[in-house]
Protein backbone atom coordinates (compact mmCIF):
# COMPACT_ATOMS: atom_id res chain seq x y z
CA UNK A 1 0.00 0.00 0.00
CA UNK A 2 3.07 2.36 0.22
CA UNK A 3 3.71 1.79 -3.29
CA UNK A 4 2.26 4.83 -6.44
CA UNK A 5 1.52 3.05 -9.26
CA UNK A 6 1.61 5.40 -12.56
CA UNK A 7 -0.73 4.62 -15.78
CA UNK A 8 0.12 5.85 -19.08
CA UNK A 9 -1.86 5.38 -22.32
CA UNK A 10 -1.39 7.24 -25.73
CA UNK A 11 -5.10 6.58 -26.61
CA UNK A 12 -7.35 9.08 -25.97
CA UNK A 13 -9.90 11.04 -28.43
CA UNK A 14 -10.36 14.45 -30.49
CA UNK A 15 -6.54 15.19 -30.58
CA UNK A 16 -5.73 17.67 -33.84
CA UNK A 17 -2.20 17.39 -33.70
CA UNK A 18 -1.32 13.25 -31.95
CA UNK A 19 2.49 13.46 -32.05
CA UNK A 20 2.89 16.84 -30.63
CA UNK A 21 0.45 16.36 -27.93
CA UNK A 22 1.94 12.60 -27.62
CA UNK A 23 5.40 14.83 -26.75
CA UNK A 24 3.74 17.44 -24.71
CA UNK A 25 1.98 15.03 -22.57
CA UNK A 26 4.81 12.49 -22.08
CA UNK A 27 6.99 15.70 -20.65
CA UNK A 28 3.67 16.60 -18.37
CA UNK A 29 4.35 13.12 -16.44
CA UNK A 30 7.59 13.71 -16.22
CA UNK A 31 6.73 16.95 -14.10
CA UNK A 32 4.02 15.56 -11.54
CA UNK A 33 4.05 13.78 -8.76
CA UNK A 34 3.81 10.49 -8.71
CA UNK A 35 0.55 8.53 -9.12
CA UNK A 36 0.05 10.00 -12.95
CA UNK A 37 -2.32 8.75 -15.21
CA UNK A 38 -2.91 9.52 -18.57
CA UNK A 39 -5.30 7.71 -20.93
CA UNK A 40 -9.10 8.26 -22.19
CA UNK A 41 -9.19 11.82 -22.40
CA UNK A 42 -7.96 11.80 -18.72
CA UNK A 43 -4.75 13.25 -17.48
CA UNK A 44 -4.52 13.44 -13.73
CA UNK A 45 -1.84 13.03 -11.03
CA UNK A 46 -1.22 12.54 -7.46
CA UNK A 47 -3.42 9.17 -7.25
CA UNK A 48 -3.78 6.35 -5.69
CA UNK A 49 -4.78 4.18 -8.97
CA UNK A 50 -6.89 2.25 -7.11
CA UNK A 51 -7.71 0.18 -10.37
CA UNK A 52 -3.76 -1.08 -10.68
CA UNK A 53 -3.76 -1.72 -7.10
CA UNK A 54 -6.27 -4.55 -6.81
CA UNK A 55 -4.55 -8.03 -8.03
CA UNK A 56 -8.23 -9.49 -8.88
CA UNK A 57 -8.94 -6.51 -11.14
CA UNK A 58 -5.56 -6.03 -13.25
CA UNK A 59 -6.16 -10.30 -13.98
CA UNK A 60 -9.39 -9.60 -14.84
CA UNK A 61 -8.82 -6.55 -16.62
CA UNK A 62 -5.38 -8.09 -18.37
CA UNK A 63 -7.03 -11.20 -19.44
CA UNK A 64 -9.72 -9.67 -21.67
CA UNK A 65 -8.08 -6.57 -23.36
CA UNK A 66 -8.56 -6.30 -27.09
CA UNK A 67 -7.37 -3.35 -27.98
CA UNK A 68 -5.51 -0.10 -27.29
CA UNK A 69 -8.76 1.28 -25.70
CA UNK A 70 -9.93 -1.49 -23.98
CA UNK A 71 -5.86 -0.73 -22.07
CA UNK A 72 -6.76 2.93 -21.84
CA UNK A 73 -10.35 2.75 -20.48
CA UNK A 74 -8.99 0.66 -17.21
CA UNK A 75 -10.45 3.46 -14.59
CA UNK A 76 -14.11 3.03 -16.32
CA UNK A 77 -13.79 -0.20 -15.96
CA UNK A 78 -12.47 -0.47 -12.43
CA UNK A 79 -15.87 1.85 -11.72
CA UNK A 80 -17.78 -1.22 -13.62
CA UNK A 81 -15.79 -3.62 -11.28
CA UNK A 82 -16.54 -1.60 -8.16
CA UNK A 83 -20.11 -0.97 -9.09
CA UNK A 84 -20.47 -4.86 -9.70
CA UNK A 85 -18.72 -5.96 -6.07
CA UNK A 86 -21.64 -3.71 -4.41
CA UNK A 87 -24.46 -4.95 -6.98
CA UNK A 88 -23.72 -8.81 -6.47
CA UNK A 89 -24.81 -8.92 -3.43
CA UNK A 90 -28.26 -7.70 -3.84
CA UNK A 91 -31.15 -9.05 -5.36
CA UNK A 92 -31.46 -8.57 -9.33
CA UNK A 93 -29.53 -9.63 -12.41
CA UNK A 94 -26.56 -7.99 -13.82
CA UNK A 95 -27.69 -6.31 -17.44
CA UNK A 96 -25.06 -4.23 -20.39
CA UNK A 97 -26.91 -2.76 -23.02
CA UNK A 98 -24.81 -2.46 -25.48
CA UNK A 99 -22.19 -5.39 -25.49
CA UNK A 100 -20.01 -5.42 -28.44
CA UNK A 101 -17.14 -8.14 -28.22
CA UNK A 102 -19.26 -8.24 -24.61
CA UNK A 103 -15.69 -7.05 -22.48
CA UNK A 104 -17.43 -5.08 -20.25
CA UNK A 105 -19.64 -7.88 -19.49
CA UNK A 106 -16.46 -10.40 -19.24
CA UNK A 107 -14.21 -8.32 -17.18
CA UNK A 108 -17.03 -7.56 -14.02
CA UNK A 109 -17.84 -11.58 -14.25
CA UNK A 110 -13.80 -12.29 -13.97
CA UNK A 111 -13.59 -9.85 -11.62
CA UNK A 112 -16.04 -12.00 -9.37
CA UNK A 113 -15.32 -15.53 -10.45
CA UNK A 114 -15.43 -15.71 -13.62
CA UNK A 115 -17.06 -19.20 -14.92
CA UNK A 116 -18.75 -18.94 -11.21
CA UNK A 117 -19.65 -15.64 -11.35
CA UNK A 118 -23.05 -15.68 -8.72
CA UNK A 119 -25.67 -13.44 -11.29
CA UNK A 120 -27.01 -13.92 -14.49
CA UNK A 121 -25.80 -11.43 -16.38
CA UNK A 122 -27.90 -10.23 -19.58
CA UNK A 123 -26.02 -8.67 -22.56
CA UNK A 124 -28.30 -6.88 -25.23
CA UNK A 125 -26.64 -6.20 -28.85
CA UNK A 126 -27.49 -6.33 -32.51
CA UNK A 127 -24.17 -7.35 -32.52
CA UNK A 128 -23.92 -7.93 -36.36
CA UNK A 129 -24.65 -4.98 -37.28
CA UNK A 130 -24.42 -1.17 -35.44
CA UNK A 131 -27.88 0.79 -35.46
CA UNK A 132 -26.36 4.46 -34.81
CA UNK A 133 -24.97 6.09 -37.95
CA UNK A 134 -21.29 6.08 -38.21
CA UNK A 135 -20.43 3.91 -35.47
CA UNK A 136 -19.61 0.77 -37.25
CA UNK A 137 -16.98 -0.90 -34.70
CA UNK A 138 -14.00 -3.48 -36.14
CA UNK A 139 -15.94 -7.43 -36.54
CA UNK A 140 -19.33 -5.93 -36.73
CA UNK A 141 -20.54 -8.07 -39.84
CA UNK A 142 -22.34 -11.60 -40.29
CA UNK A 143 -21.04 -13.92 -38.05
CA UNK A 144 -20.34 -11.77 -35.38
CA UNK A 145 -22.83 -12.68 -32.81
CA UNK A 146 -21.27 -16.31 -32.73
CA UNK A 147 -17.85 -15.20 -31.77
CA UNK A 148 -18.77 -13.25 -28.64
CA UNK A 149 -21.08 -16.00 -27.92
CA UNK A 150 -18.04 -18.54 -28.21
CA UNK A 151 -16.42 -15.79 -25.78
CA UNK A 152 -19.04 -16.80 -23.37
CA UNK A 153 -19.01 -20.34 -23.64
CA UNK A 154 -17.56 -21.70 -19.84
CA UNK A 155 -20.11 -18.82 -18.15
CA UNK A 156 -23.37 -20.45 -18.04
CA UNK A 157 -24.83 -17.28 -16.46
CA UNK A 158 -23.91 -15.26 -19.32
CA UNK A 159 -27.53 -14.72 -21.62
CA UNK A 160 -26.63 -12.95 -24.73
CA UNK A 161 -29.74 -11.16 -26.79
CA UNK A 162 -29.54 -9.97 -30.24
CA UNK A 163 -31.80 -7.49 -31.53
CA UNK A 164 -32.34 -4.18 -31.54
CA UNK A 165 -33.00 -2.57 -28.18
CA UNK A 166 -36.17 -1.96 -26.72
CA UNK A 167 -37.57 -4.24 -29.04
CA UNK A 168 -35.10 -7.14 -28.57
CA UNK A 169 -36.23 -7.45 -24.66
CA UNK A 170 -39.48 -9.05 -25.48
CA UNK A 171 -37.01 -11.99 -25.97
CA UNK A 172 -35.67 -12.01 -22.31
CA UNK A 173 -35.50 -10.01 -19.83
CA UNK A 174 -34.84 -9.80 -15.81
CA UNK A 175 -37.97 -8.34 -13.25
CA UNK A 176 -35.31 -7.26 -11.05
CA UNK A 177 -32.13 -6.21 -11.45
CA UNK A 178 -28.95 -5.05 -9.40
CA UNK A 179 -26.57 -3.58 -11.79
CA UNK A 180 -27.32 -2.04 -14.93
CA UNK A 181 -24.53 -0.57 -18.00
CA UNK A 182 -26.34 1.14 -20.20
CA UNK A 183 -23.06 2.00 -23.41
CA UNK A 184 -25.15 2.53 -26.91
CA UNK A 185 -23.51 5.59 -28.00
CA UNK A 186 -26.89 7.09 -28.82
CA UNK A 187 -29.66 8.84 -26.99
CA UNK A 188 -32.54 7.25 -27.99
CA UNK A 189 -31.43 3.86 -27.63
CA UNK A 190 -30.53 4.24 -23.90
CA UNK A 191 -33.50 6.32 -23.10
CA UNK A 192 -35.57 3.26 -24.36
CA UNK A 193 -33.81 0.99 -22.53
CA UNK A 194 -34.15 3.49 -19.29
CA UNK A 195 -37.89 3.19 -20.11
CA UNK A 196 -38.32 -0.22 -19.40
CA UNK A 197 -35.39 -1.04 -17.19
CA UNK A 198 -34.77 1.81 -14.70
CA UNK A 199 -38.20 0.66 -12.74
CA UNK A 200 -36.36 -3.02 -12.74
CA UNK A 201 -33.59 -1.55 -11.06
CA UNK A 202 -34.05 -2.80 -7.07
CA UNK A 203 -33.12 -0.46 -4.18
CA UNK A 204 -29.67 0.20 -3.96
CA UNK A 205 -28.62 -1.25 -7.33
CA UNK A 206 -26.19 0.87 -9.44
CA UNK A 207 -27.02 2.28 -12.70
CA UNK A 208 -23.68 3.75 -14.97
CA UNK A 209 -23.93 5.50 -18.80
CA UNK A 210 -20.58 5.12 -20.54
CA UNK A 211 -20.71 8.33 -22.55
CA UNK A 212 -23.15 10.40 -20.23
CA UNK A 213 -20.10 12.58 -18.99
CA UNK A 214 -18.80 12.86 -22.70
CA UNK A 215 -18.89 16.10 -24.80
CA UNK A 216 -19.51 16.31 -28.74
CA UNK A 217 -21.33 13.64 -30.43
CA UNK A 218 -21.88 11.93 -27.35
CA UNK A 219 -23.56 15.41 -25.76
CA UNK A 220 -27.63 14.47 -26.81
CA UNK A 221 -27.31 11.78 -24.06
CA UNK A 222 -26.64 14.12 -21.02
CA UNK A 223 -28.95 16.63 -22.85
CA UNK A 224 -31.59 14.54 -23.12
CA UNK A 225 -31.18 11.90 -19.75
CA UNK A 226 -30.87 14.62 -17.08
CA UNK A 227 -34.31 16.06 -17.92
CA UNK A 228 -35.40 12.39 -18.02
CA UNK A 229 -33.83 11.86 -14.38
CA UNK A 230 -35.01 14.63 -13.07
CA UNK A 231 -38.69 13.93 -13.73
CA UNK A 232 -38.17 10.61 -11.31
CA UNK A 233 -35.88 13.12 -9.05
CA UNK A 234 -32.81 11.49 -9.68
CA UNK A 235 -29.51 13.21 -10.57
CA UNK A 236 -26.60 11.73 -12.10
CA UNK A 237 -23.14 11.87 -10.31
CA UNK A 238 -20.99 12.99 -13.72
CA UNK A 239 -17.57 10.99 -13.32
CA UNK A 240 -14.05 12.21 -14.68
CA UNK A 241 -14.19 8.94 -16.50
CA UNK A 242 -17.04 10.06 -18.70
CA UNK A 243 -19.42 7.87 -16.97
CA UNK A 244 -22.52 8.76 -15.36
CA UNK A 245 -23.66 6.86 -12.81
CA UNK A 246 -27.15 6.80 -10.80
CA UNK A 247 -27.86 5.21 -7.63
CA UNK A 248 -31.21 3.65 -7.03
CA UNK A 249 -33.28 3.88 -4.26
C1 LIG B 1 -19.58 1.02 -27.35
S1 LIG B 1 -20.25 -0.49 -27.85
C2 LIG B 1 -20.45 -1.37 -26.34
C3 LIG B 1 -19.15 -1.69 -25.61
C4 LIG B 1 -19.28 -2.55 -24.39
N1 LIG B 1 -20.30 -2.05 -23.49
C5 LIG B 1 -17.99 -2.68 -23.64
O1 LIG B 1 -17.93 -2.20 -22.49
O2 LIG B 1 -17.03 -3.26 -24.14
C6 LIG B 1 -21.89 -0.01 -28.27
C7 LIG B 1 -22.75 -1.15 -28.82
O3 LIG B 1 -24.11 -0.75 -28.77
C8 LIG B 1 -24.81 -1.42 -29.79
N2 LIG B 1 -26.09 -0.70 -30.00
C9 LIG B 1 -26.28 0.62 -30.17
N3 LIG B 1 -27.61 0.91 -30.24
C10 LIG B 1 -28.27 -0.28 -30.09
C11 LIG B 1 -29.65 -0.65 -30.05
N4 LIG B 1 -30.65 0.25 -30.14
N5 LIG B 1 -29.95 -1.95 -29.88
C12 LIG B 1 -28.97 -2.88 -29.74
N6 LIG B 1 -27.66 -2.58 -29.75
C13 LIG B 1 -27.30 -1.31 -29.93
C14 LIG B 1 -23.84 -1.40 -30.97
O4 LIG B 1 -24.12 -2.44 -31.88
C15 LIG B 1 -22.47 -1.55 -30.26
O5 LIG B 1 -22.02 -2.89 -30.28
Amino acid sequence: MDRVVNFASHKYWGVSDPDRFRALMDEACSLVSGGHFLGDNLFTWGRNNSALDDPSFLTAWQGNLQNDADQAIVWRRYILACAAFHCVQLDGDFVECGVYTGTGIKTVMDYLGGPNFPKTFWGYDTFDTNPVEGHIFAGQEEGFFEKVQQRFADYPKARLIKGFIPDSFAQGCPERVAYLHIDLNNADGELAALEVLFDRVVAGGIVVMDDYEWAGVYRPQKQREDPWFEARGYRVFPLPTGQGLVLKR
